[in-house]
């Protein structure tokens, strides 16, 4: 007798884990690309049977001092794509990251493919639409994105399903997507020795995150796991970002099994209280709420974001 929870989203996913490591259907290929400035993974992941992919929490470089874009790091995802002659149908953001550019509409006119975010993108678009003092050309509709997604919706990656699940705490909109046996799991839990993501954002919550990290919890532990950041860690020299749930569930040193919601709660709160604000939060929130677009040009054709002062 599988043990099963009321949670129907969440069983889906775990049959879903259980089908392909028992053989039905192949596991997705996995390519991941880590940006260092930003410490962010970025993944082209495909179904090998028809060789279409998702690229998963794509990077814009951005040079801060001089204001100016690149897209270096998009282009080694593009090469790879194209020398793997992959198809992409989706561009998956796990939530509006705070560290870093999304490179997705740049993705999109490359290679196509459709800009994806969770439905509760609209709340955090009125947040920082109100913190950002936007006007009425900014929509809080989730509309500069193509499809805004529910808990436990699926997608079709060739034979492969992508099935989304819903984990707040970090922000409001956080997803997880599982495809095939493989959890892009965004910022919730880290490497098993750095522990788990920030939860003091605007719209965050320490509690919220440690209910969502145990419903990932339930995975099976054979499910393998990719993070969305490294940031290395005390004994460790190289960067990492896959593991797995068995590993997560005996080792992450802030919610390995045993771990009680309060002892969490007030270690996230109490080390949340000690970290600087990320250093390219404010760009990343005004292009990431508009689905990685740069605001409309001024009258002179140039593009600006803006710097709310005493406001973080
Ligand atoms: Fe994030």
């Amino acid at each position: 007798m599988r043990m099963m929870s009321n949670d129907s989203h969440l069983n889906q996913a775990i049959e879903q884990v259980r089908a392909v490591l028992g053989g039905e259907g192949a596991a997705p290929i996995v390519k991941g690309f880590f940006h260092e400035p930003t410490f962010t993974a970025s993944y082209v992941v495909h179904d090998p049977a028809t060789k279409v992919a998702a690229i998963v929490d794509s990077v814009l470089d951005f040079d801060q001092p001089s204001g100016r874009t690149s897209t270096e790091s998009a282009d080694e995802l593009i090469d790879y794509v194209r020398s793997n002659g992959l198809s992409i149908k989706y561009l998956l953001e796990t939530h509006a990251h705070a560290d870093h550019l999304s490179a997705a509409p740049y993705l999109q006119e490359k290679l196509g493919g459709e800009i994806v975010i969770g439905r509760e993108i609209l709340t955090v678009q009125n947040v920082f639409g109100k913190i950002f003092n936007e006007g009425s050309d900014f929509a809080r509709d989730g509309s500069q994105f193509g499809l805004l997604v529910v808990d436990g919706q699926t997608l079709e990656l060739g034979e492969t399903a992508v099935i989304a699940l819903h984990v707040p705490g970090h922000t409001p909109a956080d997803l997880a997507f599982l495809i095939g046996d493989a959890a892009f799991v965004g910022d919730t839990i880290f490497m098993p020795d750095y522990g788990t993501a920030r939860a003091d954002f605007p719209g965050g919550d320490a509690r919220t995150l440690f209910r969502s990290i145990r419903r990932l919890m339930e995975l099976p532990s054979e499910t393998r796991v990719f993070l969305c950041h490294d940031y290395k860690a005390p004994a460790r020299d190289e960067f990492a970002w896959e593991t797995t749930i068995g590993a997560e569930r005996e080792g992450n040193i802030h919610v390995h099994d045993g771990v009680a919601e309060e002892d969490f709660v007030a270690m996230r709160t109490a080390r949340d209280a000690t970290l600087d604000m990320p250093r390219l939060i404010l760009p990343s929130i005004q292009i990431n709420m508009r689905a990685g677009h740069m605001p409309e040009p001024e009258s002179n054709g140039t593009r600006y974001l803006k710097l709310p002062l005493n406001t973080l």
